[in-house]
């Protein structure tokens, strides 16, 4: 695994990395250290470039994770604009796991190697790094279109909140772990380098679409990106993921569940995507199984039709078993961003 400083110089130098079952934490006392040691990892797997090179792009997702940033891929957490002044429960977030937020969102950014720590209102203390965003990519380069309208705001507010965008904070709870990311605009411009803004057309599509060629878009949120062109599990995963996505539509999951749905709640899952859908698996079976999902207009839980459920809940298991295969094969493989055996 690449580390930019050795585990061993960390520890000595004050930053414990506490194992648990879910991924080793960032000890308070060591923020400082953290942040330069982040800042470093994501400069050099995503430096700085013209905000439209895809190439670029390309070589920043696939090495992205496996320098100081690995210790928040395998835990959820919330992202979204800082929103200051916001309580946590009044902001508008979504819900990602790390691995997902790292290889889709933040590899949009590019980063100069400068940090900071800063401290929250509430008194815990974060980490923000510089970055930029890359506006001039193809639209399947984005999780999915950021342009698009969410309900509360005009169209392009999302987007021109991208754009302005100069750091990525992350917020740590008491036991070090990444409780909130945000991207936020109270940075400093003076690295930003040349840089226009870009006008995306009006979204009037789908989540999901073909583009000229046939290729499935956002080809980013695709089981062969995230995983090795040879993971024999691929064309298995595809068709799980398929049939899951049936019935995601069947129970109008996926009505809540996809980009727009901050009319409906602050704290949104994403379900729209293949990769999306694939790391809220086990909170979605959760869900089901215990009869809280789906909810109507007023938030009320409404009953599934028995045979609906009992195919989202058989479906959605061979689907995370797939997925468990799939991570199982990239680590017996020893691919590098292979993710870690499921402990708990
Ligand atoms: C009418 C809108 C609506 C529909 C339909 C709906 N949900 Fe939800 N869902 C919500 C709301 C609201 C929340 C709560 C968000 C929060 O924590 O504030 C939620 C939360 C969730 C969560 C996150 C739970 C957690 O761990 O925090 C999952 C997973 C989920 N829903 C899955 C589903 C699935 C699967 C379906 C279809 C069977 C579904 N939902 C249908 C509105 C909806």
């Amino acid at each position: 695994m690449r580390s930019v400083v050795p585990l061993r110089r960390l520890c000595a130098a004050g930053l414990f990395v506490l194992a648990s079952a879910t991924g080793p934490a960032v000890a308070a006392d060591s923020l400082e250290t953290y942040a330069a040691a982040l800042a470093a990892s994501l400069a050099k797997a995503c430096p700085m470039a013209s905000p439209a090179d895809t190439a670029a792009h390309e070589a920043c997702r696939k090495a992205i994770g496996q320098g100081a940033e690995a210790s928040m891929r395998d835990y959820t957490f919330q992202f979204g604009g800082d929103q200051v002044g916001k309580r946590m429960k009044d902001k508008k977030t979504s819900v990602f796991r790390g691995d997902l937020y790292q290889d889709l969102y933040m590899s949009l950014y590019m980063y100069t190697g400068k940090s900071s720590v800063f401290t929250a209102p509430d008194g815990s203390r974060g980490i923000a790094v510089q970055a930029y965003f890359r506006n001039g990519l193809p639209p399947g380069r984005y999780p999915y279109p950021f342009w698009h309208t969410d309900g509360d705001n005009n169209a392009n507010d999302k987007w021109d909140a991208y754009e302005t965008a100069n750091e990525l904070r992350f917020y740590f709870d008491k036991d070090g772990r990444v409780y909130y990311a945000s991207r936020s605009d109270a940075g400093s411009e003076d690295n930003r380098g040349p840089y226009t803004h870009v006008d995306r057309p009006t979204f009037v599509g789908e989540w999901m679409w073909r583009d000229d060629k046939g290729t499935a878009q956002p080809v980013v949120t695709l089981f062969s990106e995230a995983y090795s062109p040879d993971n024999p599990h691929l064309p298995a995963l595809d068709a799980a993921y398929r049939k899951m996505a049936i019935n995601f539509r069947n129970a109008d999951c996926t009505v809540c569940h996809q980009p727009e749905g901050h009319r409906k709640m602050n704290k949104l899952t994403l379900l729209q995507t293949p990769m999306h859908a694939a790391t809220s698996i086990d909170a979605v079976l959760d869900e089901v199984r215990s009869g809280k999902m789906p909810v109507d207009d007023y938030n009320d839980p409404k009953p599934l039709n028995p045979a609906l459920k009992t195919s989202l809940l058989t479906d959605g298991e061979a689907f995370r078993n797939l997925l468990n295969l799939a991570d199982g094969w990239e680590r017996t493989n020893n691919r590098p961003k292979a993710r870690k055996p499921v402990t708990n």
